[in-house]
This record gives C-alpha cells, structure tokens and sequence, in this order.
C-alpha cells in the first residue's frame, strides 16, 4: 500500500491466539478495498506458535507475541503491550478470537475502545466455548455477536448481532464454519461503521 492511501486510515491492532481466520480477513478487506477506514499496525498475541502470528508475519505486520506466564502478572504483560500499542500509534483494539480477560491496565488506556467478536448471541453463552455450549444446550439458533469490551467476560455494549441457525446433529466443527462465515461479513461491516462514524445508521440493519 502507498503511504498517501494509509495516511487517512484508522491505526489498529488486532488481538488473536488462535487461527486468526478473522484477522486474515480483516487483513484482505484491508488490501482489497480502497475505502477502508483502518489499517492493521500491530498484532498482538499471547500464543507466539499460533496461526495468526504466522498469518501477520507473513503479511509483514508487526508482531508483539508473548506468553503472560513469563510475567510475573497480567498488569505487567499489559504495561508492555501497552508500551508497544503506544509506540505504534493504535487507536482502537480489536479483539478476534483472543482468549483472554483484558484487565484494567488496557481498559484505563482504551476506554471503550476495544471491541470482541463472539460465537453467540450474548449474553447467552459466554467464554471460551460458545460453539460447544450452544450445542450442548440443543438450541436450534445460536449467532454472532460484536460488541465493546468492559471487565466481564463477554459483557459491554452490544453493538451489532446476527443470528445463525443450528442444524439438527450438526456437529462443532460444521457450526463454526457457518459461524466464521458469518463473522467475516459482520465484523469488517461494523468496524466500518464504527470507525466512519455511521454505526447508529446500519445497527437497525443488523438487529
Ligand atoms: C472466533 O469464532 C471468535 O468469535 C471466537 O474465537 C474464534 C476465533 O477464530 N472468540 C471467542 O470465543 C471469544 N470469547 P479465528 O482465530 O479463526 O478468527
């Protein structure tokens, strides 16, 4: 990308731990469409062997990967993430399948400033396992949901939802792909939205 086009866009940082499949598309609407309004600056991860730091290292983004228990606690983890977020220039933090609380050293400095995406309409089943827990609970509908980060787990602000249906004896894996399909139409849609300011115009869109 010539530094005329990244001049006018959004700097983020991209938070994942697992395969990154959403990362990646955020990386390509990035590429592929000229009026985007974010640009990736920084990936941040706490698995340094996952897939999307291979992902954002092959794309030549900066990478911050760390495993917290080399810390002596979460504060110090997130005062050196911080330190790089800082250095980097990131306005917004946006979660994409990053498996852990974010405390309050990232919550003082990004207030409401850090968006997740999740695997259920919330607040029905929260945590690591939405997929499994939704399956498990034999309902027939289950979705995806994007919303502002606080200190619960999976609470704040929801922002946008998309229901998705479940099919009688579809198993985990077949539900998730139809959930990441979802997802990867529903989060550039929002952060878009979000970051051009127009989120209260198309929320009716996605309720
Ligand atoms: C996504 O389905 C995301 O919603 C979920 O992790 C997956 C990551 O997939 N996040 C959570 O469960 C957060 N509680 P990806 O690594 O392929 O983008």
């Amino acid at each position: 990308m010539v530094e005329a086009e990244a001049r006018g866009r959004v700097p983020i940082a991209v938070f994942a731990s697992g395969t990154g499949t959403n990362l990646q598309r955020l990386m390509d609407v990035e590429q592929e469409d000229q009026a985007w309004p974010a640009q990736i600056r920084l990936v941040v991860s706490d698995k340094p062997d996952c897939l999307a730091v291979a992902r954002a290292q092959r794309a030549g983004i900066r990478v911050f990967a760390r495993q917290p228990r080399d810390y002596p606690d979460k504060a110090a983890f997130e005062r050196d993430v911080l330190e790089v977020l800082r250095e980097c220039g990131i306005a917004w933090i946006i979660l994409a399948g990053y498996m852990r609380i974010i405390g309050p050293t990232l919550l003082e400095a990004y207030p409401n400033r850090i968006l997740n995406i999740h695997p259920s309409l919330l607040p029905a089943f929260p945590g690591r396992h939405a997929v499994r827990d939704a399956l498990a609970a034999g309902v027939r509908e289950t979705g995806v949901t994007v919303h502002l980060v606080d200190e619960g787990i999976d609470t704040g602000p929801i922002l946008a939802q998309t229901r998705v249906p479940v099919d009688p004896g579809m198993t985990e894996e077949a539900l998730l792909e139809r959930i990441h399909r979802v997802e990867h139409e529903l989060y550039p849609q929002v952060i878009r939205a979000l970051l051009t300011g127009r989120l209260s115009e198309k929320r009716r869109e996605w309720d």
